[in-house]
């Protein structure tokens, strides 16, 4: 089906955004950004079909509200305002809107988050002995660490393996030729260590590793482009057009 489209946010993600939804023949009928925000309203929003969200963590929240109160279903994938989550799901609820909602609409992250937990709920099973741990590897520019990808396969692993209470980071310090790794405290068994590692252009590459006496077993992602973000949440957007509710790449998958 053509979907008439709104984008919110025309910066990086936007642009990539808009190219897909021409590609896959979607009509992009309304593009917002700092000039023109207050075109996002119901009049400019007439016969759309679905809105893309990706602007910033200060200005998420109304334009997603903005879309809910004029009845566009919205796929929303800035970060950083999740603060007020459940505030805007309960208004969507209220207002029978629909809003999907992802941290990384990488599909192939989105399959190793199921693949990762599945694989913990297997080793839990089988009784084996299994270290794991968690590697994530980025540009040097990122100053947070660990990333939020990293953090949701953590919690992911903790909630199936029953050794595992809490994830523990090893962060590099941001000077890569002195690169040392720090630990706020001592690893207990019952950690699950991230390790932040900081290195030239890398988009982001996430690795799950279990490590036995006898053999190792490893879940590995790499982001080669932003191009796979931007098409995770036009496939998003096509699910969610003419739906009502509230829904996340786990719908999208099943
Ligand atoms: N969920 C994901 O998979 C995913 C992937 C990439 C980026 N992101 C997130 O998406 C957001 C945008 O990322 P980006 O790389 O495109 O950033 P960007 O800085 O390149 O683009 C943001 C754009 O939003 C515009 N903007 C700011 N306030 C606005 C407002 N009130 N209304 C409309 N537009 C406004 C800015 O002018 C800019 O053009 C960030 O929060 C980033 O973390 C999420």
């Amino acid at each position: 089906m053509r979907m008439k489209t709104a984008i919110i946010g025309y910066g990086k993600m936007g642009r990539e955004i808009e190219q897909i939804l021409r590609e896959r023949g979607h009509e992009v009928a309304l593009i917002i950004d700092l000039e023109n925000t207050h075109e996002l309203d119901a009049e400019h929003l007439k016969g759309v079909d679905v809105a893309l969200e990706f602007t910033t963590p200060a200005t998420a929240y109304d334009n997603l509200r903005r879309c809910i109160a004029c009845g566009v279903p919205v796929v929303s994938g800035t970060t950083g305002w999740l603060a007020r989550y459940e505030e805007l799901k309960a208004y969507c609820q209220e207002q029978h809107g629909a809003l999907f909602y992802a941290s990384n609409y990488s599909l192939g992250v989105n399959l190793l988050f199921r693949i990762s937990r599945r694989l913990a709920e297997l080793v839990e099973r089988s009784g084996a002995h299994y270290e794991v741990e968690i590697e994530e590897v980025h540009h040097t520019q990122k100053k947070d660490a660990p990333s939020g990808t990293a953090i949701t396969l953590a919690e992911g692993i903790i909630e199936h393996l029953s050794q595992k209470q809490q994830w523990i980071n090893f962060a590099p310090i941001f000077d890569v030729a002195d690169y040392t790794e720090r630990a706020p405290r001592t690893v207990g068994e019952e950690d699950l260590v991230i390790r932040s590692v900081r290195e030239g252009m890398t988009p982001g590459i996430h690795t799950v590793r279990y490590e036995s006496v006898d053999d190792a077993l490893e879940l590995k992602h790499t982001i080669k482009n932003r191009r796979t973000l931007a098409m995770g949440a036009v496939v998003a957007a096509e699910f969610l057009c003419g739906k009502e509710g509230i829904y996340t790449m786990d719908d999208l998958l099943q």
